[in-house]
């Protein structure tokens, strides 16, 4: 397994595999790896001849300097399990191998409204730093297909917007979420739990499938069901930040149109902002209620 942190080395090698026609699936990551990148990882040995991982933490997209700072780093470990799953390059460049001149001085790309509502609308500019990145990493890589989790589902949305409006030929695939046996959707932010936390977290997920079965069940009053699921995080000690329920295919307003919902939370345990998300399927729900009625956010 090559480890690379050089622009010019990674294009030599990009460039022969490229001669030699191959198909190059690629994994962004910003390190401290668990399963849940070790099966982005499968799925992209799955699909190509080559697999490329980036490492890469990047500053970007925070919009907290003590989230950045704090965010771990793991580098010899990741390495370790990379070298085990058979990838052939892990690219590991440093903040100033990708922005030269700084963050500020850096072009970026934005991709409108998917960037700036949601997760967007609370973290400013988080998303024109995926998007900056991950074009940059596209262009560097030139993969022709890229694996991403669906745990993080509106930067997934923003990937595949992004490949698509600048018709980059790359396949996106979406990787469903590994979860704990719990229900914790893996996450490198676990890692910052305590051990009393970690035991708290699992209601995240619990009230997500509490709200898909009430869904289910015909339930349409989609707000009150929002203000109840606020009210189980907070018994549990969870300060809830956003809650939303979305059309899944367009993340805009449930319509009488949309056939698959997805509920996406993020939530503070302590000083960790877990995120996670889980898809609902309408029509069914729409056998016992009219799902014309469904509205809310
Ligand atoms: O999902 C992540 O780890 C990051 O947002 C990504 C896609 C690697 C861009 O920095």
């Amino acid at each position: 397994m090559q480890v690379i942190s050089e622009v010019a080395l990674l294009r030599d090698q990009v460039s022969q595999w490229k001669k030699m026609d191959k198909r190059i699936a690629f994994v962004p990551t910003m390190g401290n790896l668990h399963q849940g990148h070790l099966t982005l990882v499968r799925k992209a040995r799955e699909q190509g001849d080559i697999v490329v991982v980036s490492i890469f933490v990047n500053p970007m997209q925070f919009d907290r300097a003590d989230d950045l700072a704090n965010y771990p780093r793991t580098l010899d470990e990741d390495l370790t399990q990379l070298r085990e799953e058979g990838v052939d390059l892990v690219f590991t460049p440093t903040p100033d191998t990708l922005y030269p001149q700084g963050v500020e001085a850096h072009t970026t790309v934005e991709v409108p409204k998917l960037s700036i509502m949601l997760e967007g609308a609370s973290r400013p500019g988080h998303f024109r730093g995926v998007a900056t990145v991950v074009s940059k990493l596209f262009h560097l890589v030139q993969p022709s297909i890229a694996c991403f989790g669906e745990k993080d589902f509106q930067q997934l949305a923003v990937i595949r917007k992004l490949v698509a409006d600048m018709a980059m030929p790359i396949e996106v695939i979406g990787v469903p979420t590994v979860r704990e046996s719990d229900g914790l959707a893996m996450s490198s932010r676990n890692n910052n739990l305590t051990v009393d936390e970690r035991q708290r977290a699992p209601v995240l997920a619990k009230t997500m499938r509490w709200m898909s079965a009430q869904m289910r069940n015909g339930r349409r009053d989609l707000d009150d069901l929002i203000e109840d699921a606020h009210d189980q995080l907070r018994a549990a000690g969870l300060k809830p930040d956003e809650f939303y329920i979305r059309d899944a295919s367009s993340l805009a307003q449930i319509s009488e149109e949309s056939r698959q919902a997805v509920i996406l939370v993020a939530a503070y345990l302590g000083n960790t902002r877990l995120i996670d998300n889980l898809t609902v399927d309408l029509l069914r729900a729409a056998d016992k209620a009219d799902k014309a009625d469904i509205s809310g956010d």
